[in-house]
């Protein structure tokens, strides 16, 4: 195939897994009670896959549900608005509801879902992240569990695309860009 951007691995299966692991027990923590785990498709597909998993492990039993939002068309950039293209279907009221998002970035598309859930009656709302890239804040969001400090790179992989590709790597990496060292 030509034309494939070569992709640097910035985390790998392993230190993703470790990372989750120490999500699931920082949740399990918190003792929630009645517990919502609302995965924001699409980029968080296999984050909440595996954190469900790594949830059972620690004796957390949560229920799962799937918000698809959209900030993002095609391109790298943020358009800034917030779309609901998929809406979840169980009642959150009186619940403990955690959000888990692949990257809290501008902080956008968390807020806009935190405040839709909270509005709807949640007793409490959480934000876990796999990856918070803080330095391009926007909104005023920061999130509760977080998996790694992202640098200030467009990473893929791990369920996050580009252009709609690369979702399916099980690592998460990143394309070169000129004065990237090697
Ligand atoms: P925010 O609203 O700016 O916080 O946008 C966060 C969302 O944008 C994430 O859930 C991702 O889906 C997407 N996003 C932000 N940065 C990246 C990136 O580096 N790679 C892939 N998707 C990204
Ligand atoms: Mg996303």
């Amino acid at each position: 195939m030509t034309g494939t951007p070569e992709i640097r691995v910035l985390y790998n299966e392993a230190e993703i897994s470790t990372r989750v692991d120490a999500v699931a027990e920082a949740i399990a923590k918190d003792k929630p009670t009645n517990l919502l785990v609302v995965a924001i498709l699409k980029g968080s597909f296999m984050f909440a896959a595996d954190l469900a998993r790594a949830l059972h492990k620690v004796g957390v039993a949560p229920e799962m549900e799937f918000l698809h939002l959209s900030s993002y068309g095609s391109g790298t950039v943020s358009s800034g608005e917030v779309k609901v293209l998929r809406d979840i279907e169980s009642d959150v009221e009186g619940r403990d509801v955690v959000l888990v998002d692949d990257i809290l970035e501008s902080g956008r598309t968390l807020l806009f879902a935190r405040n839709m859930i909270a509005a709807r009656g949640a007793k409490s709302v959480r934000v876990a992240a796999l990856l918070d890239k803080p330095m391009n804040r926007v909104a005023e969001i920061d999130a509760d569990y977080i998996g790694f400090d992202c640098p200030d790179k467009f990473v893929v992989g791990y369920g996050m695309d580009m252009g709609h590709a690369w979702r399916q790597l099980p690592f998460i990496g990143y394309v070169p860009q000129e004065g990237d060292d090697t």
